[in-house]
């Protein structure tokens, strides 16, 4: 089902600090800025191959990456996995009893249509379903 990694998401304090760091270090260039105001996030997305870094930082103290940022602190937030069919992928999550966090799939950054994983029953990890 998954076809690609869109996305590692990390999450970050300082947004442009972490933009600088990767620039800086490693030469990843900006490829796509956006604030989700649903979500109460600010993304800036660095490609790397045909996949991306995405650096997240919350726009409001009651986003869940600021929550995420005071319990755990920076570093890895979520995997994103590309699907070609995002409702199919989440009805198959369901279907074997696995908590998800989206019952149905929903709008996501960059015009993709995007659905979370709970992390509980994936061993640890909060997985996006990312359809382009
Ligand atoms: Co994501």
């Amino acid at each position: 089902m998954f076809t690609e990694i869109d996305h590692v998401a990390i999450a970050v304090n300082d947004l442009e600090a972490a933009i600088d760091y990767y620039r800086e270090t490693f030469g990843c260039d900006v490829d796509h800025r956006e604030v989700v105001e649903k979500d109460g996030v600010e993304e800036a997305l660095l490609r790397v191959a045909d996949s991306y870094i995405q650096l997240l930082t919350p726009t409001r103290d009651d986003s869940p990456v600021a929550k995420y940022l005071a319990t755990k602190g920076e570093g890895i937030h979520h995997v994103g996995y590309r699907v070609d069919d995002c409702a199919s992928a989440l009805e198959s999550v369901k279907s074997h009893g696995y908590r998800v966090i989206d019952e149905q799939p929903r709008p996501g950054s960059r015009g993709t249509t995007v659905a979370f994983v709970h992390p509980k029953t994936a061993f640890g990890t909060l997985i996006e379903l990312v359809q382009e």
